[in-house]
Order: structure tokens, then sequence, then C-alpha cells
């Protein structure tokens, strides 16, 4: 079996992904703040803004027994407003999850992913992650300054835990989505949404199945020298 944890499945990108995997043959185990409707997968209820918590998911599996070859984290929030009306609350709440809730993941996955690496017994070696990132950090985004510095944050530590942990097999990756059709954009006006679109070159905004297809590659051994990479899956938007 090839374990591979979903974290923030509950959302659009997460539900795609998990179906991307199970249709190559992975055996994904999802995970969210917010449990999500009755799933054909195992589901564990997380809070990516405490180390307890995320230790505790690791450990009800490890005592399951299960070795995972992959982890995804997708969890992440908005909390938009324009630079000058922001409270140092909506900043802090978006860093605490997208950031720091990736910081506590990877930590917790690099101690999980190593020990079956020494371990001789174990069935699996190395491991792959992936974090996600956003075109909103690499373009900047009006309202998103707290968004953009948290997506900006993640491909600086994706980078570093790359080089870090690759001497472990383990790589770490990061998909930069551009304009996916999920809950998180679906508040986005309408004729906003057109707009972007025209900005576009494929002209729609992409589905996500189509960003868990790029992470599914990356959990596969068919992406195995890729590490530290941040791919976007944008329709060509960020060109
Ligand atoms: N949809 C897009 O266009 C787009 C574009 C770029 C990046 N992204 C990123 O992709 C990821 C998935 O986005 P989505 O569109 O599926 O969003 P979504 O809002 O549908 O899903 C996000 C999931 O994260 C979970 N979550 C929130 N806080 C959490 C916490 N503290 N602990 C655990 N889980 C938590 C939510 O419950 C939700 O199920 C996000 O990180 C988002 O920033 C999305």
């Amino acid at each position: 079996m090839r374990y591979v944890l979903v974290i923030g499945a509950g959302g659009g990108i997460g539900k795609g992904t998990i179906g991307v995997l199970l249709k190559h043959g992975f055996s994904p185990l999802a995970a969210d703040v917010v449990l999500p409707e009755l799933m054909s997968v195992p589901m564990f209820e997380v809070d990516v803004c405490s180390p307890e918590s995320i230790d505790s998911l690791f450990s009800k599996i490890e005592g399951q027994g299960i070795e995972l070859t992959g982890v995804v984290n997708l969890s992440g929030i908005i909390r938009d407003r324009t630079l000058l009306k922001m409270e140092k609350e909506q900043w802090d709440k978006v860093i605490d999850v997208n950031l720091t809730g990736s910081f506590n993941v990877v930590k917790r996955a690099a101690i999980h992913m190593k020990r079956n690496t020494e371990n001789t017994d174990s069935e699996v070696t190395g491991g792959s992650m992936v974090f996600v990132g956003s075109t909103a950090a690499l373009n900047g985004n009006f309202g998103q300054v707290n968004y953009a510095a948290s997506k900006a944050g993640i491909q600086g530590l994706v980078r570093s835990a790359a080089r870090e942990l690759g001497r472990y097999g383990i790589r770490v990756n990061c998909v930069i989505p551009g304009f996916i059709d999920t809950k998180m954009t679906q508040s986005i006006p309408e004729e906003r949404v057109e707009a972007l679109k025209r900005t576009i070159p494929l002209r729609r905004a992409g589905s996500p199945e189509e960003v868990g297809n790029l992470i599914e590659f990356l959990i596969s051994d068919r992406s195995s020298y890729i590490t530290g990479a941040s791919i976007l899956v944008d329709g060509g938007m960020r060109m």
C-alpha cells in the first residue's frame, strides 16, 4: 500500500487530489480541521496551527502501523482586506494557518519519514511532501498582503526543507495554483472572475483535478529527481 496523508482534504483541491490519488492506486488518508462529509477514505481531525494536534494525528497513523510515502498539505485560509484596513489579527491568522501550519506539518512529517528510512524493517524509504503556494505570492494581489506573504514564505520553507531532507531521500515540493474553481474563489464577484479569465492564456479557471494531477505526479516515483521545486499550474497566467 502507498499511503498518502492529505491535510486540508475537505476543500475543493483536497477532494480533487484524493480522487486523482485513488485513480493512481494510492491509499489516501484525509485530514482537516472540519471533518469533510463522508468520504470513501479514512478521515482524521487536525488543526495545523497546533503542533500537538499534528503530533497526535501522526501518532494515530503510526499507531495503526501505517508508513506514509507522501504527505500533502493543502490547508489554507484567506482573510482579505486592503493593507490600510488590515488588522493585525487578520495578518496573524493567515500566517498562522498557512505558514506556521506548513512548518508544523513539514517538521512532523520529516520525523516520520526519516524514521521509516532508518528502520531496516520498514517497507518505505524516504518520501515525498507537497505544499501549496499561490500566484498571489509571485504577482502580489490586491487585498492579500497577508495571504501573499504566507504563500511566499511557503516557497522558502519548501526549498530549505528540500536542502535539509534530500540526504534522507525525502523530497519536498511546492505546487502553485493560479485561479482554481473551488469554494475559496467562489466569493469573487462575477465581473472580476471574467476579467481574471481574460488574463489567463487558457481563458478559464483550472479544476481541482488539474492541480491534483500535478500533486499525484510529485508524490509518485515518476518525479524521483524533483525536489525543492515550485511548479505552476495556472493556465499560463503567470508567464
Ligand atoms: N482555489 C484557488 O484558486 C487557489 C489558488 C492558489 C492556491 N490555493 C491554495 O490551495 C489550497 C487549497 O485551496 P482550496 O481552493 O481547496 O481551498 P478550500 O477553502 O476549499 O480548502 C481549504 C481547506 O483547508 C482547511 N483548513 C483551514 N484551516 C485549517 C487548519 N487550521 N487545519 C487544517 N485544515 C484547515 C479547510 O477546512 C478547508 O477544507 C489552499 O492552501 C489555498 O491557499 C488555492
